[in-house]
Formats: C-alpha cells, structure tokens, sequence
C-alpha cells in the first residue's frame, strides 16, 4: 500500500515537474537598433488567385471596390500596417515586360503566366494599379525589375516612367496614362532568385549583370533608388560570399535571401496544411528555427565585407510551403493557415527583430490567397488567417528600439529529439512602453517565466494572446474567427521582475508601461 502511494506521488510530481517548465529572461535598455517596420513587410504575385481574387476583382463585380481594388482587403490590411508591398513577382518578375501593363485596359497585349499554371494574364493590373494599392494601403511599393528575360533599356526605361518629374519619352507616356507627377520608387529589385526561375545563373555571371542593370536604373531628382541585389536561397552561403565581394557593399542596399519551411523537408511531398500528427509538426518547427542559423551565416559573411553593416540582409521571401488544398490547381499555391503557421510568423519575426542590426526588410510569401497568406478570399468573403492575427500583435515592434534579450530555452522534446520551445524579442516604443513578444511552441508544457529587466522601469502590464484548443485549428469562409486574439492575463509585477506563465502553443505580446 505505502509502496502503490509513493510511486504515485512520485508519478504526480514527475507529471507537475513536466508541466512546469521554468527560465529566466534578462532584458537590457535600448541602445543604437532599431527594428526597421520594413521587417514587417509582404510579397504580392501574378500567382494564382494573390491579385487577380485577391486584390483585383472584376469590372462589374459587386464586391466593394475602388477602382477594382477589394476595399475589405485594404481595410484589413491597413489594419496591421503594411510597410511594403513586394510586386509583381517571386518568378513572375523575370518574365514581366512592364509596358505591356501600362495604357488602355482593353489594349494591353495578354501573356501566358508560365511559371503559375500556365494561366492567360490580361495585364489588367499594372504599374498604375499596384501604386494605387500601395497608395490605398499607405505603404511603400518594391518593385522586382526582370534581370531574366528583360533587357537593360527595359529596366531603365521603367525606372524613368517612375520616377523621372521633367521632360522625357517615358514621361510623356505616363501623363498621357493620367499621372502627372512620378512615383519616387525607391525600392528595386534587381531580378528574382537568379540561380533558380530568375535565369539559372552562377553568382559570378549574376554579380556582373547586377552591376550592369543597377547601373542604369538611374537615381533621379528626389527619387534615389534603394538597389537590391537578387540574394541566396537558403543556405547557399557561396552566393552570398560572390555578391558581396564582386558587387560590393557600395553598388547595393540590399541582398535579398529566401527561405521557406517545409514540413517534410522535401518539395515534392511538402505535407499537408490542415493534416499532421505532432511528429510532422515537430520537424516543421525544427525546420521553421533553421532560419536563425541561415541569417546568422548569411551575415556573418556580410559582415566580412561590409562591417559597417551598410548592406542590409532583406528576407523578401518567407513562410510555410505545404502541399496545395485538395482540389485546387497546384500551380496556384493555395493552402490554408492553422495555428502551426501562427506559431511560424510569431518565431520568424522574432529571429529578424534579434537580427535587425542587419534584417532591415523582410516579405511574407505571399499576402493574399497564396502559401502563408495572411487573408484567404472566396467570392465576397474573406478571412483572416492565424498568420494575419501575428501581424497585428507585433506591428508594436515597426519602428520601435531593438531590446537584447537574454535567456536559456526550455526543451520540447518528442521522443529523442528536442528543439528549444521558447522565442522571444522585445522592443521599446518612442512613448518609452516596452514590448514582449513569445512564442512557446510547445503543444504540451506550459512556460514560467521570470524576467529582470534591470534599468528599464514600469508600473504595469497587459496582453494579448494567440491559441487554440489543436495545432490544426483554422479560420476558414464557415468558421471565420475560430482562431483569433483574447486578452491574456499570465503576466503579473513582482518588484521590478515581470512573471509571466505562458500557455502552451501560443504567441503572446506583452506591454510594459
Ligand atoms: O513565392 C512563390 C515563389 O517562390 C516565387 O515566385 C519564387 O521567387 C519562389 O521560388
């Protein structure tokens, strides 16, 4: 009897240790950093159903619009502050010949939109119609020029039609096109994955091209470009090592890199959006966390070259990448967005607040419609995904003083394998309020968290909280707000210490006033 007691108190206690999880984070004040709003930035393709059903409906559509741009998109989107739209590709962009979208709707030549399904493109969306979207979302347009299969007189051609306010060939095209005044573009790609769908190139012949097409994507009178240069895919570390010292860290702002989480590891059976047992998402976060290795390579390279850090390390292409809805047309990359993607947004957008000495922009892939969207649209309906729901959370970070954080995670283990379950970053506004952004991704083990945070003083704390009752939970067009954000109330003063019990799978973003 004595013995059946002991083993199981002992069993209690084993199961209550389990539960509790426990750490302690130390936050220092602000120094120099800032977490550029720009991190926060999205990605928007001639793919699928992104701009034509996503931003773009049709000309008689009695879906609220202005000027065929979906106004409960914007709404929304302005919601959690884009910074910057990426435009029109990902791959589309080195097929793209910019004057077919310009002029006369009914006049513009149709394409084939190779790289996505093999679909007709009408160019009813062009230049004028993505400046009008950024225009209505109070966000700053990037623009991919094509490296690929354009020429150089195309892409100094397009950046004239933008951005020169004077006497020109392409200036008169524009004002007869009804806009006077130029854009000022300051955002420009110089291609897209150049190594892959961008013209399978080697970092050498890529490097001298760049130089070439940069150069004559002309800085005119208050419109100096911010050049960007068509950056690595994931690990590949040789790319990044040739640009930087072939181009160098004067000829660009920026050096893109692109890294997608697959579940499975492997792109010709990615995995399911919706359907996935813990084990396949274990690896999705293993893979999610590669991305912390991959930028610290990525810059430490950088750094080489350019120790000042000039060149900023931009990750305009990010996310999950599973395997299309059933049903759907897989060249159009639609899947849905659980609480595993949440968990994904929350933990990537703490690696690039960690690293934004150097992550200065970042695009989600993509906003509407296709692979980690934020909105999902279906006739006049429209959702926000868990993903969309992160956003809103951290857009408190855009702007604000970077926090170094300091802390040991705990381990989620399944089975024999383990990965650290916490993340965090944290951020002070220009009001002084400080933010405290987490994830814990484990599904089982709850957090304790005690937190100094030494000279930064404050009186109270509120939250909120992104959950649900199952990983695979979705907001879908019949259950639209089953994953949204509540109140959290875990987090409590203790002198000047801040404890925070933090709910199993959940993103939380605290304020320290
Ligand atoms: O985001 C989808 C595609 O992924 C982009 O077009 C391309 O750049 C990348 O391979």
């Amino acid at each position: 009897m004595i013995k059946k007691l002991v083993l199981s108190l002992s069993l209690l206690c084993s199961g209550l240790l389990a539960d509790a999880q426990t750490t302690v984070l130390n936050i220092k004040p602000a120094g120099e950093q800032t977490v550029s709003k720009h991190i926060y930035g999205h990605f928007s393709e001639h793919l699928g159903r992104c701009i034509y059903d996503g931003f773009w409906v049709d000309e008689n559509s009695a879906i609220p619009n202005k000027g065929r741009i979906r106004l409960d998109v914007v709404e929304a989107l302005k919601k959690i502050k884009v910074p910057n739209l990426r435009w029109p590709g990902g791959c589309f962009a080195d097929e793209y010949h910019w004057r077919d979208g310009i002029g006369p709707r009914n006049q513009r030549p149709k394409m084939i939109n190779t790289n996505w399904g093999g679909v007709t493109e009408d160019n009813s969306f062009g230049t004028h119609e993505f400046l009008e979207l950024c225009q209505m979302l109070n966000c700053e347009p990037y623009i991919a020029g094509n490296v690929g299969s354009g020429t150089v007189e195309e892409m100094a051609k397009w950046v004239e039609y933008l951005n020169f306010d004077g006497t020109s060939p392409m200036t008169a095209i524009r004002k007869q096109n009804g806009m006077e005044k130029p854009w000022k573009v300051s955002f420009w790609g110089v291609g897209n994955e150049s190594w892959g769908c961008g013209g399978n190139m080697t970092p050498e012949y890529y490097s001298d091209l760049y130089r070439r097409y940069a150069t004559y994507a002309r800085d005119y009178a208050g419109a100096p470009l911010k050049r960007i240069a068509s950056g690595a895919n994931a690990d590949d570390y040789r790319w990044t090592e040739t640009c930087m010292k072939n181009i160098g860290a004067g000829r660009m702002w920026g050096l893109t890199l692109h890294y997608y989480t697959l579940p499975t590891g492997n792109w010709k059976s990615k995995g399911s959006a919706t359907q996935f047992d813990e084990e396949q998402y274990f690896n999705t976060m293993k893979n999610c966390l590669r991305m912390e290795e991959i930028v610290t390579k990525h810059s430490a390279i950088m750094d080489k070259y350019d120790p000042k850090k000039k060149v900023a390390l931009i990750v305009d292409e990010w996310g999950i990448w599973t395997d299309v809805e059933p049903g759907t047309n897989p060249g159009f990359l639609y899947q849905q967005n659980s609480l595993r993607d949440a968990l994904i947004a929350g933990t990537t957008l703490n690696i690039f607040n960690n690293h934004s000495d150097r992550v200065r922009m970042a695009n989600l892939a993509q906003t509407v419609n296709v692979l980690q969207a934020v909105i999902l649209t279906e006739k006049d309906k429209m959702v926000l995904t868990p993903t969309y729901h992160v956003f809103d959370l951290y857009k408190v970070h855009m702007d604000a003083k970077y926090l170094p954080i300091s802390f040991s995670s705990p381990d989620y283990t399944l089975g024999d394998k383990k990965i650290p379950s916490l993340n965090v970053s944290a951020s002070q506004d220009s009001t002084g309020a400080v933010h405290i952004s987490l994830v814990n991704l484990d599904p089982k083990h709850k957090i304790s968290l005690d937190t100094e945070l030494g000279e930064l003083k404050w009186k109270t704390v509120s939250g909120q909280i992104l959950t649900s009752a199952k990983l695979t939970d979705v907001n879908s067009f019949t259950e639209a707000n089953k994953v949204h954000i509540t109140k959290f109330s875990g987090a409590k003063k203790s002198g000047n210490n801040l404890k925070v019990e933090l709910p199993a799978q959940s993103v939380v973003v605290l304020e320290l006033k």
